[in-house]
């Protein structure tokens, strides 16, 4: 990539014209500012600060315990070490269903004490007045159907949605209701790649894809996913590009091992 494109911050707008000029849209997520520097310097178009935060950084078993106060430290950190990407923080569970001001005054947080240019938040046509309302004080909102990790309990699990008619109908009508009520691009999570694709079709907006095939008009991914950092299971739809918890493992066992056998430090590393 050239510097001066790598230089030029990415926009709103600038997503929304690479669905038109047929640019794919590339997605990663961060919670803190190391991991946010190497991705921003790698030329990524936009990071999440995803709710996935909880499960990745905190430990939760699911994304439903990360809080509000959690995601504003996790986005603050990742923003010190944004300077071109997009910035796009997740709205955790219970920072909007709640009612219109308080998803409004929430949405406002991350752009206020965190810095963000846009939220992202789950739900089709139940979340539609709520993103009307946030879209219209000029907060950028991010959609999300398919899969939504915030209500696995109803979904009884992490099962590929829209199989069914019925349901690839409900997911079709949200996606252009989310398109009316606001929302500059929507993410498609765990759906089949062929509805996917009629989505992303019907849309004027740009569609990102996690586990929706790939006529979507961008992919996200959880970075520590892709890079092997979060070993506790391995979703069919996730691509690792690096083994860096295994690298990580043996690196540790032989720095434990130069100490025990006080190998280490050496002269050279000694004063
Ligand atoms: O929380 C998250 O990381 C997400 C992405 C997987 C889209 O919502």
């Amino acid at each position: 990539m050239s510097v001066e494109k790598r230089l030029k911050r990415v926009t709103v707008p600038a997503i929304i014209k690479m669905k038109q000029l047929g640019e794919p849209i590339a997605m990663l997520t961060a919670y803190d500012a190391l991991m946010a520097e190497i991705l921003d310097n790698s030329g990524i178009d936009i990071i999440l600060v995803g709710d996935s935060a909880g499960m990745v950084m905190g430990g939760y078993e699911n994304t439903l315990s990360v809080t509000m106060e959690e995601m504003i430290f996790y986005t603050k950190s990742v923003r010190r070490g944004v300077n071109r990407a997009l910035l796009v923080a997740d709205m955790p569970f219970l920072s909007y269903q709640t009612g219109i001001d308080t998803a409004v005054k929430n949405a406002g947080r991350f752009l206020q004490e965190a810095g963000v240019e846009a939220v992202k938040l789950e739900g089709g046509r139940e979340v539609a007045e709520i993103i009307k309302r946030i879209t219209c004080f000029g907060i950028p909102v991010m959609g999300h159907i398919g899969l939504t990790p915030q209500s696995i309990h109803s979904f009884g699990g992490y099962g590929v949605q829209g199989k069914e008619k019925a349901r690839a109908k409900q997911l079709i009508e949200d996606a252009l209701i989310l398109q009316k009520a606001g929302v500059f691009s929507i993410v498609l999570e765990k759906i089949p790649a062929d509805l996917a694709r009629e989505i992303t079709d019907r849309l004027k907006i740009p569609t990102i894809g996690i586990g929706a095939g790939n006529a979507c008009s961008g992919q996200v991914l959880v970075t520590h996913d892709m890079l092997g950092l979060y070993e506790k299971f391995k979703p069919k739809f996730v691509r690792r590009y690096a083994e860096l918890g295994k690298e990580m493992l043996e690196a540790v066992t032989r720095y434990i091992d130069d100490v025990k056998n006080t190998n280490f430090p050496n002269d050279d590393e000694s004063y």
